[in-house]
């Protein structure tokens, strides 16, 4: 890894099976702009710092990404798309490491690579679908000072760093946003550059950020520079609840049932993944003190323990009864009831989300998976588990929970 700035730059790389090429952003560039993405609009000037910092991500003194991007072979390639309509734009895998991503990733992994966090950001990580909504809204509601009205979208208090690689790249970015963009960035393309990248950096501080990265994906700095708090929870529960949300987001539309999505994703075949390289980055930190390693099931066992912990970790000095209305403020039936937390009903009005599919926030248990997993299911995550023992066998994941009256 090359940690020396001053280092000659290399130039990222995308890998195929065969050769090794310089990266051109081809796999980026076979796509074309058409449609409207239509969001809720903003008013940008409530959560951008001003003045404007400017979109200078990376700097003359940033770090070469250090790892290899290669496009999955064609084969797999066209298999996923026949069943994940939504990843017709490709997938590329980080080599070293595993990590599978849409294509257009290839396009910011140096500027997140390079991404600047502050002092006094608390970065949210976790692998998909393992709270991280959850925990956002209660971190960012302890850091606003118990704000419990504000009308403000979750993903623009506290935005989704990678969101521009997720996003279909046919679509244009949402009017009012490119303009401000373009208005503080003067003569760069917001497409290229990264709105949600641009959202990211020019917050107001103190900036509450969402990623899915790993770790290895990240500032190298990060740990030391800022504090990240680490959601995992178990992975039957977060493969089920993966299914539910591929079906549900435009940018995946899985077509089948959970049997094929679990054999997917043991497969190391879903974005964002592999599960236990992800969780085993983020328990390998667990002793570090800028970072919280917090388990979903135990939020659900004992919220107020936990929310304890966090502030303790955070350094916000609430009382219990404070902190009790964070707890009554983040339940499931309030953060599903409100549509600043659960996003679904707008998103369905945009064709973002596929009507039929369900709710972005579902239903919140753990446990669920036991109405998904025969025994045949079974034997495969016994496989799979043994297959990533080293890790999968020393996170303590909890399958069932005793809730606290
Ligand atoms: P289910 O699909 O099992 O219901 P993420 O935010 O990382 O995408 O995680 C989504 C999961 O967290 C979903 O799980 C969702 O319902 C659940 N979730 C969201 N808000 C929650 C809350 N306040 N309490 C408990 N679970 C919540």
């Amino acid at each position: 890894m090359c940690r020396n700035p001053r280092k000659r730059r290399k130039p990222m790389t995308l890998v195929s099976s065969n050769q090794k090429t310089t990266f051109t952003h081809s796999v980026v560039k076979r796509v074309r702009s058409s449609a409207c993405c239509g969001r809720l609009l903003l008013d940008l000037h409530a959560i951008l710092a001003l003045p404007a910092p400017g979109s200078d991500q990376p700097s003359a003194m940033s770090r070469t990404f250090p790892l290899s991007l290669e496009p999955l072979d064609a084969a797999t390639q066209a298999e996923i798309e026949k069943r994940f309509l939504g990843c017709r734009f490709g997938l590329v895998r980080v080599k070293e490491t595993g990590f599978l991503m849409p294509a257009p990733y290839a396009k910011y992994a140096e500027k997140y690579y390079n991404f600047k966090f502050l002092e006094d950001d608390v970065v949210v990580m976790t692998h998909p679908k393992c709270g991280t909504t959850w925990m956002q809204e209660i971190v960012w509601t302890m850091r606003s000072g118990l704000d419990f009205d504000t009308p403000l979208e979750l993903g623009v208090r506290s935005p989704f760093l990678e969101f521009d690689s997720l996003e279909n790249p046919e679509l244009e970015p949402l009017a009012e946003w490119a303009e401000e963009f373009r208005a503080r960035n003067p003569g760069k393309d917001p497409k290229e550059e990264g709105l949600y990248l641009f959202l990211a950096d020019s917050s107001k501080s103190p900036r509450t950020i969402k990623t899915h990265l790993p770790f290895s994906l990240l500032n190298p700095s990060l740990p030391d520079t800022s504090k990240v708090v680490y959601v995992a929870r178990n992975p039957k529960d977060a493969s089920v609840s993966y299914f539910h949300h591929q079906r549900l987001v435009m940018v995946s539309e899985f077509l089948g049932e959970f049997p094929e999505f679990f054999d997917y994703f043991t497969k190391d075949l879903v974005t964002q993944g592999p599960f236990w390289k992800h969780v085993e980055e983020g328990w390998e930190k667990r002793d570090h003190p800028n970072v919280l390693f917090i388990f979903y099931e135990d939020m659900k066992e004992d919220i107020m323990r936990e929310m304890r912990r966090l502030n303790a970790f955070l350094g916000t000095g609430y009382t219990d009864d404070q902190l009790l209305k964070v707890a009554e403020h983040t339940k499931f039936s309030n953060m599903k009831s409100r549509s600043t937390t659960n996003p679904t009903e707008a998103a369905l009005k945009v064709g973002r989300f596929k009507a039929g599919e369900g709710e972005f926030v579902r239903k919140g248990v753990t446990g669920d998976w036991t109405a998904y997993f025969t025994p045949e299911l079974e034997e495969k995550f016994e496989n799979w588990v043994e297959k990533w023992k080293g890790v999968a066998k020393e996170i303590p994941f909890k399958y069932k929970i005793n809730k606290k009256a």
